[in-house]
Parts: structure tokens; C-alpha cells; sequence
């Protein structure tokens, strides 16, 4: 059984799918790993540190997937019209009937699909697992998530002209910032946490009314929609809201944000673009020096001024709205994400046999699994 780890090459992707430790259990496991050498670099994971845990280095992705049997990843390979683009194909040098698992945005790469068909490729699409306890360990949405909240407050901060705490010195006392944060699901309840440990007075706002109680918890303050409507799926996410919640929501926003220094955008609706919270009339009535932080750009933004990768100041508002937050941390978002996928791998490991195995009929596999023998099995796809 080869196990190949791939360096990822998609611009702004530092983070790598296996770590020396993760590599180490593999090859306990009885596994053959390849590491494409630089790999972990950007996460602080030389090649010796995972030639030293078992694996062998090789020097280009193409001799790293020769003969490869499972191949982890952080974003889906290179395939089809991108990698004419870019010159490199990654699918192209899998093996047939390889397993991929990855975090391979099927929702929005659905293109991808009949790619890994052609080469009988089974693909596990990460992001798609579901929301049960026994899933928790292998919840890649949830740690990464929970990375991207902490790093969104500290972003904050660095392009914050003032200090968040309250100080009290002999010339003065400063005011402690006061932080909105919108959204209040595992990046939200982080971002509220990394706030309040900085000092910050925080309040919170979501449409689903269990986050009351959580964001309670954590010492902030609830903003409260009259009338509210609990929009949550028996699943525990979110669903799109009526208008006239919208607008109720809207003005609350609206006036919340004319008292608010910092405020971080998490608010996100599976498989459908962001709901637009704040407006550019609502970043225009905010005080100067004011900074927002949009960790939801990547499905289109929670603010309308938010630009991808950029700070954009606007009406004196700093407007900060990176993609992939996550890999701004990629040695704890690698480590994290890479034990995700290895209690993951440790599923469809037959350890008798030595070789992977699954139970399609496990509530796990059958939320994950996109494709296999050539043929798109997941429901959402076929
Ligand atoms: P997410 O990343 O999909 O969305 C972020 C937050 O935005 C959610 O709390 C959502 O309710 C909120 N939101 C959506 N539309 C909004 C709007 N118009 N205004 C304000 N807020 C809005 O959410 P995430 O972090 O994936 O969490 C969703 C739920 O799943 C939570 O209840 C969480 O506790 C639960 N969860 C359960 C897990 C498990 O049981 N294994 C693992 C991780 C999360």
C-alpha cells in the first residue's frame, strides 16, 4: 500500500496533508509513504523530519503518485482545463482506481468530478462529513474553522489603530475596543473567545438560537433580532432567512455597527454564497479607524466593500477580507487538518488485510464519498 503526499500547489496554500507524526502512524500502519520533497515547507516540516518518521522524499509530484494507491490532500489536485493553464497536471499522473481524500470544494469545482471518473478514482470529499458525534476527529470544516476565527481577531488587530484592552495609565485611560462578531458558529465562538482573552467588550449575532446560549457562554453579549426566527437545519447549520427577518436583522446591524470598533464576518450558509450583512451605508456610518474582517469572502463576502486578499480602507474603515485563513497558521492548520484525514484514513483501514476498505453503507462514508469505480455515488453530484 503506497501512500503519496503531495506538495499543494494552488496560489495562498501553505498547508500540507500529512505531518512527520502523521507519517510516522502511517507507516506503523504497515504503509509505504513518498513525500514530494518541499511539501511541508511552509508549515516548518523539512524533508528529513519526514524522512526521518519513515517516509522516503522524491524530488517531483509525478514519481510521488507512480503506483500511489491513496494520495492525500489539502485542496483538490490539478486537472483538466486548469492545468492546461498552468502547465502541470497532478490528475493525470494518478494511478487508476487511486483513492484521493481531500478538501476537494465539490460544491464549488463540481468540474472536477467526471476528472476523477476517468481515472476510476474513489475521491472523499472532506468538507462534506457530517455533523455527528462519532465524525467529530475527522471534521476538517471545524478545525480549520476554528484556526481561521483566532487568526481573524489577531488580523484585526494588526491593522487596528488603537489597542483593544482597557488601560488604565498615568496619562490616560484607554477604552477597551468593542468587537461585533457575526456569526457565531466554530469560527464565530473562536473569534468571540480570542476577543474577549485580548480584552475586548464582544457581542455576537446569529440566526440560529442555539448560538445564544454559546455565545453567552463565552462572557459575550447576544444581539438580539425582534421576533426572531430560528433558521437551523435538523443538521445544525443555518438556513436562508425570510425578507422581512432580513430587514429587522438588517437595521440591528446597521445600528450596532455605529458603536463598533472591530467587527469579524463569519456568517456562512453551506453550499449557497454568504448572506450580505453589512453594507456600504453601514461601513460608512462607522467611526473612522474602524476595521471589519470577512472570513466568508471565499463564498462572496458577508460585506459589500470586501475585496479578496486586499485591505481596502473605505470611508476610513479598514476592510480586511484574506481568503484561506486558515493557512496564514500552517503549521497548526497542517497538524490539525492532517489528523483529521488520518483518523479518517484509520476508517478505511482494513488492518488485517493491510489495505483500504469501506463500508458504503457507514452513514460517514456515504456523506464523503464522491466518486467511485467511475461513477459519481454521492447523491448531491450524480
Ligand atoms: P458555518 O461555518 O456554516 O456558518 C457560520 C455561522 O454563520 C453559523 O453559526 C450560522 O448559523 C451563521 N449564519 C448563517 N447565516 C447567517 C446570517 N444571515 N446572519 C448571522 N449568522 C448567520 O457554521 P459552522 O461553524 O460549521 O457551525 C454550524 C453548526 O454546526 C453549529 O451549530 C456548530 O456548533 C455545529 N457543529 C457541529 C459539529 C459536530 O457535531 N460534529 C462540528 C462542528 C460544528
Amino acid at each position: 500500500m503506497k501512500l503519496a503526499i503531495l506538495t499543494e500547489r494552488r496560489p495562498d496554500e501553505t498547508r500540507v496533508a500529512a505531518t512527520p507524526d502523521t507519517v510516522k502512524k502511517y507507516v506503523d500502519m504497515g504503509m509505504t509513504v513518498v513525500v514530494e520533497s518541499g511539501a511541508g515547507a511552509h508549515a516548518n516540516f523539512s524533508d528529513g523530519l519526514y524522512q526521518s518518521a519513515g517516509a522516503s522524499v522524491v524530488g517531483d509530484f509525478a514519481s510521488a503518485l507512480q503506483g500511489a494507491d491513496l494520495v492525500l490532500k489539502v485542496q483538490r489536485p490539478l486537472g483538466g482545463k486548469e492545468s492546461q493553464a498552468r502547465a502541470v497536471d497532478e490528475l493525470a499522473a494518478f494511478k487508476q482506481g487511486a483513492v484521493l481524500i481531500g478538501a476537494l470544494n465539490p460544491y464549488q469545482a463540481a468540474d472536477a468530478i467526471p476528472l476523477y471518473n476517468a481515472r476510476q478514482i474513489s475521491a472523499f470529499a472532506m468538507e462534506l462529513m457530517p455533523r455527528i458525534t462519532r465524525a467529530q476527529s475527522m471534521d476538517v470544516l471545524s478545525s480549520q474553522a476554528n484556526l481561521a476565527g483566532y487568526k481573524a481577531v489577531l488580523d484585526a488587530a494588526a491593522v487596528y489603530d488603537r489597542a483593544i484592552p482597557m488601560m488604565m495609565t498615568a496619562a490616560g485611560t484607554i477604552a477597551p475596543a468593542r468587537v461585533l462578531v457575526l456569526g457565531a458558529g466554530v469560527a464565530g465562538l473562536q473569534a468571540i473567545a480570542t476577543a474577549r482573552r485580548n480584552g475586548a467588550i464582544v457581542s455576537a449575532f446569529d440566526v440560529r438560537a442555539a448560538a445564544k446560549e454559546q455565545v453567552q457562554s463565552l462572557g459575550a453579549s447576544f444581539v438580539e433580532v425582534e421576533a426572531a426566527a430560528d433558521a437551523e437545519t435538523s443538521g445544525g447549520y443555518a438556513k436562508e432567512v425570510d425578507e422581512d427577518y432580513k430587514k429587522r436583522q438588517s437595521a440591528k446591524i446597521h445600528e450596532t455597527l455605529k458603536k463598533t470598533d472591530i467587527a469579524i464576518c463569519t456568517a456562512l450558509i453551506p453550499g449557497r454564497p454568504a448572506p450580505m450583512l453589512i453594507t456600504e451605508e453601514m461601513v460608512r456610518d462607522m467611526r473612522p479607524g474602524s476595521v471589519i474582517v470577512d472570513l466568508a469572502v471565499e463564498s462572496g463576502g458577508n460585506c459589500a466593500i470586501s475585496q479578496a486578499n486586499e485591505v481596502v480602507t473605505a470611508y476610513g474603515v479598514k476592510v480586511v477580507a484574506y481568503r484561506n485563513v486558515p493557512a496564514r497558521l500552517p503549521q497548526d492548520a497542517s497538524a490539525l487538518y492532517a489528523k483529521n484525514l488520518l483518523n479518517f484514513v484509520n476508517l478505511l483501514w482494513d488492518k488485517e488485510a493491510k489495505q483500504l476498505a469501506w463500508d458504503s453503507a457507514d452513514e460517514i462514508i456515504k456523506s464523503t464519498l464522491l466518486t467511485e469505480n467511475g461513477v459519481t455515488v454521492h447523491g448531491n453530484f450524480a
